[in-house]
């Protein structure tokens, strides 16, 4: 607390004392769209409880956007909004909060923000991902905060169960279901037998997607979640190239069904294990089984298990997006700042760690299980010439099952579904290129890894 600031006290309605500092912390929001609206929501119609829970009003200084004129949802702020980016400067701002997405201009803004004196709140899990090295090392110089609850797992506060209230253990493993927009797509598919083009336009429509649904789709998102906190838990930067990363696109919704059918559903898992010195690294569509309790979640919600040496295991779960889950957390993380709560945690965090980064596994050497699934020529000889390259390379078939043909009943290839025993990823690959050149499958072979 500033020294010769006023504090009051008041009783609040359980009469108990709190402590409410005369002047307001002034925010200016960046951004006005699906989050950002969700955030001038929560902070117009329920000021009065983040007064009180606060210790002082959150007040609204500009509310900046790119066309002045687009209707919007929100109609409290009308007064308030500007399309200069000079407004995050004024004196009177003591937060920015970015939420415009993207990496150039938001970086900028962080930028700016933070060489301003200002606080920043972002969503951004691109930004933290891409430039947070250099962002958390401004913040630091400047004696400032970003704070990024909303950039992992939406309403979920897991930046803060990582970073706090798991403080006590070394976490050994983070397993999570990070990107909502997968998760609705895959359950909008399966249960609701829509297509997958029209789930991405419904996932779209209900703003959980991205602008550009590429990044969701393909476990780029994810992935950068799982970068985040990797760096929170092990103190380790890992480059998204260094580890698998494969998305929902590459699946058909009879690979959802057949997956069923042995027990399994399957999702798109974030992956991060440690193996006494080094860590496994992986996003991928992944085979769970139907008693675990992570192949239970469906639509747009997220799931994180969370191992710690001392806790064991944990699993934090709710919306991983949308606009007033999203929003929650970004108000929350305001709450902190207007506190002086995260003033004193950020510093502390586990992002510019002195001690040595852990080593990645290499991909060739993490061991799981997998389902391959091809789409087999109807003939004599198929399986012999599959069974043969997989023995080759010491792939250990489980089981195996042929299915009908969909639809073509004169196709002349059929859905073949294997499930291996344990191997090392780099036996797969090896197996891959010498089933790539096989006459007796088509060409698009699936392979997915199985949770155990
Ligand atoms: N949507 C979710 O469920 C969700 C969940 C977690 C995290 N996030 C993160 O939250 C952030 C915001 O996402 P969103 O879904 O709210 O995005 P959005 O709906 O596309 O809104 C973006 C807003 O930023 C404004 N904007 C864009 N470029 C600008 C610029 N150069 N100058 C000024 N304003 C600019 C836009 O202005 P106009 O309105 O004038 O075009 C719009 O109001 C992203 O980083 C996203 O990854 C989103």
């Amino acid at each position: 607390m500033k020294s010769g600031s006023v504090v009051e006290f008041r009783f609040s309605e359980t009469n108990v004392a709190v402590m409410v500092s005369e002047r307001p912390m002034r925010v200016a929001i960046v951004g006005l769209g699906t989050v950002g609206s969700g955030v001038v929501k929560i902070l117009v119609e329920q000021a009065e409880r983040i007064r009180r829970r606060a210790g002082r009003e959150i007040e609204i200084t500009s509310v900046i956007v790119r066309d002045p004129t687009k209707a919007r949802s929100v109609s409290h702020v009308d007064d308030l909004i500007d399309t200069s980016l000079e407004a995050i400067k004024a004196d009177d701002v003591d937060v920015v909060c970015e939420l415009i997405g993207g990496t150039t201009t938001a970086g900028d803004v962080v930028r700016q923000a933070l060489l301003a004196g200002k606080h920043v709140v972002t969503a951004n899990k691109a930004l933290i991902c891409e430039q947070g090295e250099e962002l958390f090392q401004l913040a630091r110089e400047k004696n400032k905060v970003i704070c990024f609850e909303a950039a992992v797992a939406g309403g979920i506060p897991i930046i803060e169960a990582v970073t706090q209230s798991l403080a006590a253990n070394q976490i050994t493993s983070i397993e999570g279901i990070l990107n909502g927009t997968s998760n609705y797509i895959l359950t909008e598919m399966f249960d609701r037998n829509v297509s997958y083009d029209d789930a991405v336009v419904k996932a779209q429509k209900k703003g959980y997607a991205e602008a550009d649904p590429a990044m969701d789709v393909d476990g780029t998102d994810a992935a950068q979640k799982l970068t985040i906190l990797v760096q929170l838990a092990f103190g380790t930067k890992a480059d998204l190239k260094s580890f698998p990363r494969q998305g929902i696109d590459s699946l058909d919704l009879a690979d959802l069904r057949y997956a069923d059918q042995l027990g399994f559903r399957i999702k798109l898992l974030a992956v991060a294990k440690l193996h006494g010195q080094s860590l496994e690294l992986h996003t991928q569509p992944t085979l769970i089984r139907k008693q675990q309790p992570m192949a239970d979640v469906y639509d747009a919600y997220n799931m994180i298990e969370i191992e710690g040496d001392a806790v064991g295991r944990t699993w934090f779960s709710g919306m991983g997006a949308g606009q007033m889950p999203t929003a929650s957390a970004v108000v929350s993380d305001l709450i902190d700042l207007a506190v002086g709560r995260a003033q004193q945690t950020f510093p502390l965090l586990d992002l510019w760690s002195e001690r040595e980064p852990l080593p990645i596994l290499p991909a060739e050497q993490i061991e799981r299980r997998y389902y391959l699934r091809f789409h087999a020529m109807d003939k004599p000889g198929t399986m012999a010439a599959i069974t043969a390259i997989l023995g080759r390379h010491q792939v250990s078939i489980a089981s195996c099952i042929q299915y009908e043909a969909e639809g073509k009943s004169n196709s002349s290839f059929v859905p073949l579904v294997i499930m291996t025993h344990h191997c090392q990823e780099g036996q797969m690959r090896a197996a891959d290129l010498e089933l790539a050149e096989c006459k007796a499958i088509g060409k698009n072979y699936l392979r997915l890894p199985i949770r155990e």
